[in-house]
């Protein structure tokens, strides 16, 4: 049988019949001999989160050899029978014929020769941490969530729409762009002797000043780079999404998004990814109301489609993850004013470490305290202070507010950000001008509101965001294959 058609151990353990041959592969996790000249192996292949056992004795060809090599993490192949298995912790057990050792892995030097190891380190360990049951279990779940994204937005008709990486709109104006250069360290200058190493290919705006093409040929110091002006990578693929919508009708991103934004906290990732959905004839509440039918499709998808590893989550990470989920399903989204939310907090009777009135952001504990523990159930806050929001948001009737919603869940905060779009050519040029924005550069965004302008709306839900909510886990970077934040892209 071909490696493609081989079932795997998930499937085995399911629907696998005593008496059926099998061949399979994977990762030793424990092997534990008995004094009869037989062991034990606990092979994991990661098609799940339980392991196979594998029974291999003395009739095996080469067994007194091969066993000493088959330490954890060893890679091997077993070929053998199923049989059902006396043990209580699973209906079928393989009773091995061969033993092949694929590849050692010498137990003195193995990372994850012991358990337990903290999550700090396993950071430290990216390349080998999905062999960990946690992670493991977080790609499944991070697959199953996208899987279920996508099933979402296809079932509804929206298309998905590939909106570019490299970018020169910053779209959320918040100035907190990678930039993309080819000049800098290795080109133009170093050779030329000028300048220092100060920035690679891509530096983050601001934080270092690319070294430039020192022949004069323009004033714009970005003439002579790659794209002929200042580029940078993508923060949002709203702008463009919003050209697609307002041609095509409902329309997805999905894609990487990049943000140098200094901060290090536990929600926050210099690289993470993003879903944008834009819709055009959608006013407010119809993005409300799809952004809540989202995120409880998701959930109920994850529920549904991982029992065993949401069951471990809610065993080993979170023990009310499961109840916090279901409590998501059972309730509608609260819908909050920004006016009421500012309301209260300001009445609530605890003391704030930032003290927040009308007009302020509100930070991380006051989101906090309204989802997890006035509400106590998602919220989605809407009609934010103009000068809070970017300037494409629609302004509201009052000229104090703009039709923004961020959508609150417990134990994680802000998930969604979203808004209807300004759609009124004056109005958004006149923002534009507010928010310091030369609309020049935003032509083509602009050129929307003069050909055919309809209301729209649309939101991003960050991918890891809705990872820490499904899973419980504490830290975004634990809930993305390889985390860039400050100071780390190792792997
Ligand atoms: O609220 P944000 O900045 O909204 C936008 O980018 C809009 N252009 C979206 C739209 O209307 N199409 O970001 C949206 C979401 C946040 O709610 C959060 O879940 C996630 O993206 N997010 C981050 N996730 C991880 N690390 C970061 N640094 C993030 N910044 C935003
Ligand atoms: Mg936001």
């Amino acid at each position: 049988m071909s490696a493609l058609d081989r079932p795997r151990i998930a499937k085995l353990l399911k629907d696998g019949q005593p008496g059926a041959a099998v061949d399979v592969s994977g990762w030793v996790r424990t092997r534990r001999d008995s004094k009869q000249a037989f062991s034990f192996i606990e092979l994991n292949d990661g098609s799940c989160m339980a392991n196979l056992q594998v029974v291999v004795d003395a009739n095996v060809p080469g067994y007194a050899e091969a066993i000493k090599q088959v330490t954890t993490g060893a890679s091997i192949r077993v070929t053998g029978e199923l049989t059902a298995s006396p043990g209580a912790k699973q209906r079928v057990e393989l009773q091995a014929k061969t033993l092949t050792v694929l590849g050692t892995a010498d137990a003195v030097k193995y990372p994850l020769q012991k358990k337990g190891h903290s999550f700090e380190f396993l950071r430290e360990i990216a390349h080998l941490r999905a062999r960990t049951n946690t992670f493991g279990a977080i790609a499944r779940v991070r697959n199953c969530v996208c899987d279920s994204i996508h099933r979402f937005f296809q079932s509804r008709g929206f298309l998905y729409v590939h909106t570019p990486i490299i970018t020169t709109s910053d779209c959320e104006g918040a100035g907190e762009m990678f930039q993309v250069t080819t000049l800098g360290v290795g080109r133009g200058t170093r050779d030329e002797g000028l300048g220092k190493e100060t920035s690679g290919p891509v530096t983050a705006a601001g934080a270092a000043t690319p070294s430039l093409d020192p022949r004069p040929s323009s004033l714009d110091p970005y003439a002579n780079d790659f794209f002929g002006k200042k580029a940078s990578l993508t923060v949002s693929g709203q702008l463009e999404g919003e050209t697609f919508a307002c041609a095509v009708g409902p329309v997805y991103t999905f894609g990487p998004t990049f943000r140098a934004e200094n901060s290090n906290t536990t929600r926050h990732l210099a690289e993470f990814w993003m879903i944008e959905p834009e819709m055009p004839f959608y006013e407010l509440p119809d993005n409300m109301q799809l952004a809540e039918e989202f995120i409880k499709t998701i959930v109920r998808d994850v529920l549904e489609r991982c029992p065993e590893d949401m069951a471990f989550f809610n065993e080993r990470i979170d023990k009310n993850v499961l109840a916090t989920l279901n409590h998501i399903l059972e309730k509608d989204f609260r819908r909050v004013s920004y006016t009421e939310a500012i309301e209260i907090v300001t009445q609530a009777d605890r003391k704030w470490e930032y003290p927040v009135k009308w007009g302020d952001n509100m930070q991380a504990e006051h989101e906090r305290f309204l989802t997890e523990e006035h509400f106590k159930q998602p919220i989605i806050v809407y009609d934010y202070p103009r000068t809070l929001k970017p300037f494409y948001m629609k302004c509201n009737a009052d000229g104090k507010t703009v039709r923004a919603m961020d959508v609150l869940v417990p134990g994680v905060g802000e998930i969604i950000g979203g808004s209807q779009r300004e759609e009124q050519l004056d109005v958004l040029l006149q923002r534009m001008e507010e928010c310091d924005l030369n609309p020049e550069e935003y032509w083509w965004y602009v050129d929307l509101r003069r050909y055919g302008t309809v209301p729209h709306s649309g939101f991003g839900l960050g991918l890891e965001r809705i990872l820490l909510l499904v899973t419980g886990m504490q830290n975004i970077r634990d809930v993305i294959p390889y985390p860039r934040f400050p100071k780390s892209a190792e792997f």
